[in-house]
């Protein structure tokens, strides 16, 4: 099994106020994109796309590894996606979907979607359970209602897929149209997504505590020693 990681690294970071792209923002000293790369390689993907804001590809170019592929991203996640997958090499038969935004995703998480994939799965997500209280509002913000929550997971990347899957996904998918995640795409398309577990080391980052939280775990976290 070949697996091609994509990694979507073609935000602007603007709610992490950083003065450049998200990707790039260091975390202890790397940037966001070069750990999630190296979480990617140790999990065991062969081959890693990365899809970058156009103007920056030479910073990008920069402090990957060389056998990284980069290309340019679109003005949203959905197209940088769609750019990432043209640019796999023709060896992959399974793709990983990944956020640079998820830098300390643990190995075994990669580890887990591929096997899945390995197993027949022709989609597969990392999950979580969802731990607080969760309930609906109405346009002013007053509870409508409690969820119940034992059937909820939150989502995480990567997210895996037979690369006919995605690539038939994509494809049949209108232009304009964006969803939020990949396997949103696949399941338009009518396909099974299942999952494994994910870890709350794969927390994405958005705005800047999740920054510090990060960095805290890589200073407290022997298990961390990329
Ligand atoms: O904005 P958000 O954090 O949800 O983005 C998730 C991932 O998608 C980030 O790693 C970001 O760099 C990437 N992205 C992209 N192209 C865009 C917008 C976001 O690759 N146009």
């Amino acid at each position: 099994m070949h697996a091609v990681a994509i990694v979507a690294a073609a935000g602007s970071g603007s709610r992490l106020g950083a003065d450049r792209p998200k990707a790039l923002v260091p975390l202890a000293g790397r940037p966001l994109v070069c750990w999630a790369v190296d979480g990617l390689l140790a999990g065991g993907v062969a081959e890693v796309v990365v899809t970058v804001p156009a103007a920056e590809r030479d910073a990008f170019a920069a402090v990957l590894p060389a056998a990284v592929r980069i290309v340019d991203g679109g003005s949203t996640r959905t197209a940088s996606v769609r750019a990432g997958l043209a640019a796999a090499g023709p060896d992959a038969d399974v793709v990983l979907v990944h956020d640079a935004a998820r830098p300390l995703t643990p190995p075994d998480v990669v580890a887990r979607v591929i096997a899945a994939l390995a197993a027949g799965a022709p989609a597969v997500v990392p999950v979580l359970p969802v731990v607080d209280t969760t309930v609906l509002v109405d346009d002013d913000g007053a509870v409508v209602d409690a969820v119940p929550r034992a059937p909820l997971r939150r989502v995480q990347t990567p997210q895996g897929f037979a690369r006919d899957v995605l690539e038939r996904a994509y494809a049949a998918l209108p232009d304009g149209a964006e969803l939020t995640d990949d396997a949103a795409v696949v399941r338009a398309a009518g396909v099974r997504v299942e999952t494994v577990r994910g870890d709350e080391r794969a927390a994405k980052v958005t705005v800047p505590h999740d920054l510090t939280l990060a960095e805290l775990a890589v200073t407290l976290d022997g298990t961390v020693t990329r």
